[in-house]
């Protein structure tokens, strides 16, 4: 059933209070709700409806008295008084066969909820909508040693949470677990006191995510000036998570992958994710909690904003330049993908079948530069106003993008209806820029354009903050950044007082997320990477000029360029550079990306061969740095106790880069001696990741299995290695091959995606020219889904780049996707990403 913006009506009711008895049982747990509901004034029907699936309902009862329910799969109604009244119900729930780890399950022997977005009607019958907001008390009983619900803890497994808040906020967890305790002094100087809750064996995980949640709080008071609003905060780690974790009011529920941290067994990578994570989803509290969505189109009303906030987070805590080159590849390989394939939707979508997937890169990262576009148009300071604004307007409501938008407009005078358009039409837009030069003036004309989407044919021009700067060619800035708003379809800049023509650096920072064509010749490139001030466009002049050999070593056969090889050279003896930068722009395109451009120049690309240009080039760049590896890799080794910061996590990058381009030379020694000596993961991993891509990895794999079987997400690193370093065609049946290890589990999505998401991301793999990829993938969706909807069905989205291969691929990937789409009983979930696929 398609549901839709525009038909959106206020609830007929809404809720007071909500008391809720847990009566724990692994296949027959009681749940008795009693809940006061008040006729709501600003409603024009009175019909009461809750929703409620896979609930057996006991009795129902309103104002005491059987309420005669009507019940169907999907929810209850019944006669409701035109005035205030409580409803109360006994509902039956087997959380131990919840599979799709929606509502209340069990993980491990332990019961926990996701209830975001619909997850709470399968726990009772209730108006399940984020605009109807209740202030909860709960009561746990069973044998579990700690029972855990949102707000404050009142003892004998009574918790109550004393912000009124929607169903989706709501969370319980129950069973043998120990914490990690702290406490933050907030800036009004309350004490909160801080747990982090785990199983026994992962109590020495904790520290690193226990410091990162006490400077998300320090910084969101001292940058958003947002105070924490409880005596108590809870994490709990879970092994069987969706998505990386839950914001619930007070009761944060983690996958464990985004919340447990060792040196020895996490890598670098990791502690910035689960940094940023818990960054996240504490910054929720404000952006998505206190004010909440009205309703699910409104979705990135608090992902797009909590986002951008956990980006600015990391960027202060760790390097400004090297975040936000992260953030872009990951943009571009994400979203920039969905955003020009059949998936394309806006960052508020107008429709949808299954909420759960615009659970996107879309909604969440796009709808966080959306911000971060604001915030350039305005300026700081207008953009903190306006939230300040956003914050005391809203705080307790469920709003909507008008009500964020309208605090801006107010604050700034500005008319905001044209920058709107970022959230209403979806697809990338394609930035031209001529330049020219004449008596002193440079003018930079710029032409926008945005292919059509799904069910968005033609588009408006929008309003583009485009950063230029500008060099001369002693590589000095001759003019500091200015913002370009491009708002036609033409726009002309003139910057004046030049003494000659200059080296424009276009689009500093990213700061829109465009698709930028521009006439660039490679010295220009090259002339950027090495002089450009913005360090965003310098590792930008650095990625160009690798696409563009990459591209002609694929379309032209063309030999690795030398003058991309003598900038890379020049990058890496430059030491007045950040070890992580250079690691960066050592960094080549994916083969994804490569696919993605080349057939935007309409050609069709081919899987193997962007495997084996990708081979050579870094084949070559290894001998062109031949003699200066050894003494990088020796700078860059980090002495002393193991510390997760940038700083350090950076030589380890850039020592790491040394070292896999050393394998190509010397068979794996160097490799080989990191892997024995390492005493972190990010060590050892790169080198077992060196060792398995120069096939010399295998005796490496095996002790590192042997070394790690008892720790499932080192081991999920495992299964997801052999995958990824699978060579050319090797994927699928290597993939396959693992589904048979006594250790795969295809019920926990961390395990089931180590293995397929490798898979999906191995491009030459994924894409084997016998189809093997596709049918593998195909055959595991269906058994997934059958168990598990949500994951199955947002894995689908590695065939959303179907159009793009020739046509034996095409008829292929077809073929899996029809029969996924033919499957007996498919999923709501899986099928509405199938056909959105299939209907490009
Ligand atoms: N709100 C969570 C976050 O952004 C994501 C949870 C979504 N879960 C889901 N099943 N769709 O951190
Ligand atoms: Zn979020």
């Amino acid at each position: 059933l398609e549901i839709f913006l525009s038909d959106y009506t206020p609830p007929a009711y809404l809720v007071d209070t909500v008391e809720l008895v847990f009566k724990l049982h692994p296949t027959a747990t009681r749940v008795i709700s009693k809940i006061a509901f008040r006729p709501n004034p600003e409603a024009m029907d009175r019909t009461f409806y809750l929703h409620g699936e896979q609930l057996k309902l006991i009795w129902a009862k309103i104002d005491g008295k059987d309420a005669q329910a009507k019940v169907t799969d999907l929810g209850l109604t019944a006669q409701a008084p035109d005035a205030p009244f409580i409803f109360e119900a006994e509902v039956e729930i087997s959380p131990q066969t919840n599979t799709a780890l929606e509502g209340l399950y069990m993980s491990n022997g332990m019961y926990c909820t996701q209830c975001e977005a619909e997850g709470f009607r399968k726990i009772t019958y209730y108006p399940d909508r984020p605009d109807v907001m209740g202030v909860f008390t709960v009561t746990i009983e069973g044998d579990e040693k700690v029972k855990l619900s949102n707000g404050n803890d009142l003892g004998g497994g009574k918790w109550h949470d004393p912000w009124p808040k929607p169903a989706y906020l709501f969370a319980l967890v129950a069973g043998d677990l120990v914490n990690h305790p702290d406490t933050f002094t907030t800036m009004s100087g309350k004490e909160v006191e801080l747990n982090i809750w785990v199983r026994k064996g992962d109590l020495n995980k904790c520290a690193f995510g226990m410091d990162a949640l006490k400077r998300s709080m320090k910084w969101d008071e001292e940058v958003y000036g947002r105070e924490y609003d409880l005596d108590l905060f809870n994490i709990v780690a879970v092994d069987d998570f969706n998505m990386g974790a839950m914001e619930n009011k007070g009761l944060n529920i983690f996958n464990s992958s985004a919340v447990l941290a060792s040196p020895e067994t996490s890598t670098d990578a990791n502690f910035e994710r689960i940094e940023a994570i818990i960054a996240h989803e504490y910054f929720h509290n404000w952006t998505g909690n206190r004010i909440t969505c009205r309703d699910w189109f409104q979705l990135c009303l608090k992902e797009g904003l909590t986002v951008y906030r956990d980006s600015q987070f990391t960027a202060d805590e760790r390097s400004p330049a090297v975040k936000r080159i992260e953030d872009v590849i990951a943009l571009r390989a994400r979203q920039f993908r969905e955003d020009n394939g059949p998936l394309a939707h806006p960052v508020r979508p107008e429709s949808f079948v299954e909420i759960n997937n615009f659970y996107t890169a879309t909604v969440y990262e796009k709808g966080a530069e959306v911000i971060g576009m604001l915030k350039t148009l305005i300026g700081d300071e207008d953009y903190y106003k306006g939230c300040d604004l956003y914050f005391t307007r809203h705080d307790g409501q469920a709003c909507t993008i008008e009500d964020w938008l309208a605090c801006f407009e107010e604050v700034t005078g500005r008319d905001l209806t044209q920058f709107k358009l970022w959230y209403s039409q979806a697809g990338t837009p394609r930035v031209g820029v001529k330049e020219a030069w004449k008596d002193g003036t440079y003018t930079l004309t710029f032409t926008q354009h945005t292919p059509p989407t799904p069910g968005q044919d033609t588009k408006d021009p929008k309003v583009i903050p485009i950063a230029v700067g500008l060099l001369n060619d002693a590589g000095e800035e001759v003019h500091a950044t200015r913002i370009c708003e491009v708002t036609d379809e033409v726009h002309a800049f003139r910057f004046t007082g030049l003494d000659a023509k200059p080296v424009p650096s276009i689009n500093r920072g990213f700061s829109a997320p465009i698709i930028l064509e521009q006439d660039q010749d490679n010295a220009t490139r090259a002339f950027l990477l090495a002089n450009d001030t913005d360090p965003f466009n310098k590792w930008e002049a650095g990625r160009a000029l690798a696409r563009d050999v990459m591209i002609r070593m694929v379309t032209e056969d063309a030999t690795p360029d030398q003058a991309y090889l003598d900038a890379l050279l020049a990058v890496a003896r430059d030491d007045t550079l950040d070890p992580a930068f250079k690691a960066l722009v050592f960094s080549t395109p994916s083969a994804d990306d490569i696919a993605q451009a080349l057939f935007d120049g309409g050609v069709t690309p081919d899987p193997t061969k962007i495997y084996h240009v990708t081979q050579t080039l870094r084949q070559s760049v290894a001998h062109a740095m031949q003699d200066t590896l050894p003494r990088i890799y020796a700078e860059m080794q980090v002495d002393g106790p193991f510390s997760p910061d940038a700083e350090a996590a950076g030589k380890r990058a850039w020592g790491n880069v040394a070292l896999s381009l050393l394998t190509r030379l010397d068979g794996g020694a160097q490799a080989r001696a990191q892997f024995e000596s390492a005493d972190n993961m990010t060590q050892q991993l790169s080198a077992l990741g060196a060792l398995l891509r120069a096939e010399v990895g295998e005796d490496a794999s095996k002790a590192f299995y042997e070394q790690w079987k008892d720790d499932r997400l080192v081991i999920d690193k495992w299964f997801s290695m052999q995958v990824t370093y699978a060579k050319l065609a090797a994927a699928p049946a290597t993939a396959k091959a693992l589904t048979n290890h006594p250790d795969f589990d295809m019920t926990n999505p961390n395990r089931f995606r180590a293995v397929f998401g490798a898979l999906a991301g191995n491009t030459a793999g994924f894409h084997s020219p016998d189809g093997s990829g596709y049918a593998l993938l195909a055959d595991w969706l269906i058994k997934l889904d059958a168990k598990n909807p949500q994951t199955a069905a947002r894995m689908s989205t590695a065939f959303e780049t179907w159009k793009r291969y020739d046509a034996d691929r095409q008829g292929m990937m077809r073929e899996a996707l029809e029969r996924m789409k033919a499957a007996p009983n498919l999923s709501g979930d899986l099928l509405e990403m199938v056909t959105r696929i299939l209907n490009a």
